[in-house]
């Protein structure tokens, strides 16, 4: 039996990329075959994130998404990956209402799924929630900007921090750097904005969203390849495999329907 060390990205891998001034992606991942394909890319943080709700459980956005739900996904990913850094999302109704209940929750993942951090979206208002997490072994990275749980109160998905706002933004920011969070998620915020935010932190911010002067960028996974019906502008497509999904379900059937699937390749004597 092995009990070999982990060869696992760490948070003062990222730490130190921020010094050297090294620019590192961030993708989402849900289970087994994006995780192993994305791990042997070289992309050193998977986030096992609550949008799955609208990328993976059908959901309109990501507020019904379980913590029950998102733990077999992390087990999956951080089962089917060698090298990444996997991390968890916290889901709304998870950590909100006390450090506690955000303490269950870290637990959890952290056992359940064996993460190597966890993340969770706000201000502030969840500074407690995170020292209590930090002082029990589980780092955390933050969300600040558009936080998609917030879709009501922020009254759609909106660019935040335009004006004024940047400043409070500023703020949060800060506030969970000296809370101790090992990196920041912008989401949704004016480039200067993210630009001036990542010139005053030490630790990494990953932009989404948020220009290119972020110390490093994440997209949604199934954005990242075009499968998702309608790409967000703060999306890229890199291929357009709804296409070619589609293109491969309609030959299949059309092959069933003339009898030529299966061929004698795919048939036993
Ligand atoms: O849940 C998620 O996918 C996220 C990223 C967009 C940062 O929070």
């Amino acid at each position: 039996m092995s009990n070999a060390q982990s060869s696992r990205v760490l948070i003062t891998d990222l730490a130190a990329m921020k010094v050297a001034g090294k620019k590192w992606a961030m993708l989402t991942c849900y289970e087994q075959m994006t995780a192993q394909i994305f791990d042997e890319a070289g992309i050193p943080v998977l986030l096992v994130g609550d949008s799955a709700g609208n990328n993976f459980l059908g959901h309109e956005n990501t507020i019904p998404v379980t913590v029950d739900e998102l733990i077999p996904m992390a087990k999956a990913v951080v089962n089917s990956s060698k090298n990444a850094m996997v991390i968890a999302d916290f889901p709304f109704g998870s950590y909100e209402s006390s450090p506690e209940q955000a303490l269950v929750t870290g637990v959890r993942f952290f056992k359940e799924a064996k993460v190597g951090a966890v993340k969770l979206e706000g201000g502030e208002k969840v500074v407690p929630q995170i020292k209590k997490l930090i002082a029990a072994g589980i780092p955390v990275m933050g969300h600040l900007g558009l936080t998609p749980q917030s879709v009501h109160a922020l009254g759609g998905f909106k660019v935040q921090g335009r004006g004024d706002a940047g400043e409070q933004l500023l703020k949060d920011a800060i506030a969970l750097q000296t809370a101790g969070v090992f990196a920041i998620v912008l989401e949704a915020i004016p480039a200067a904005l993210a630009t001036q935010i990542t010139a005053a932190l030490f630790i990494p911010t990953i932009g989404i969203g948020a220009g290119s002067g972020c110390d490093a960028q994440v997209l949604v996974w199934t954005d990242l390849v075009g499968i998702t019906e309608k790409i967000p502008k703060l999306a890229k497509a890199y291929r357009n495999l709804r296409k070619e999904i589609a293109g491969a379900a309609s030959e299949f059937a059309r092959d069933v329907a003339n009898g030529d699937f299966p061929g004698r390749e795919q048939s036993f004597s």
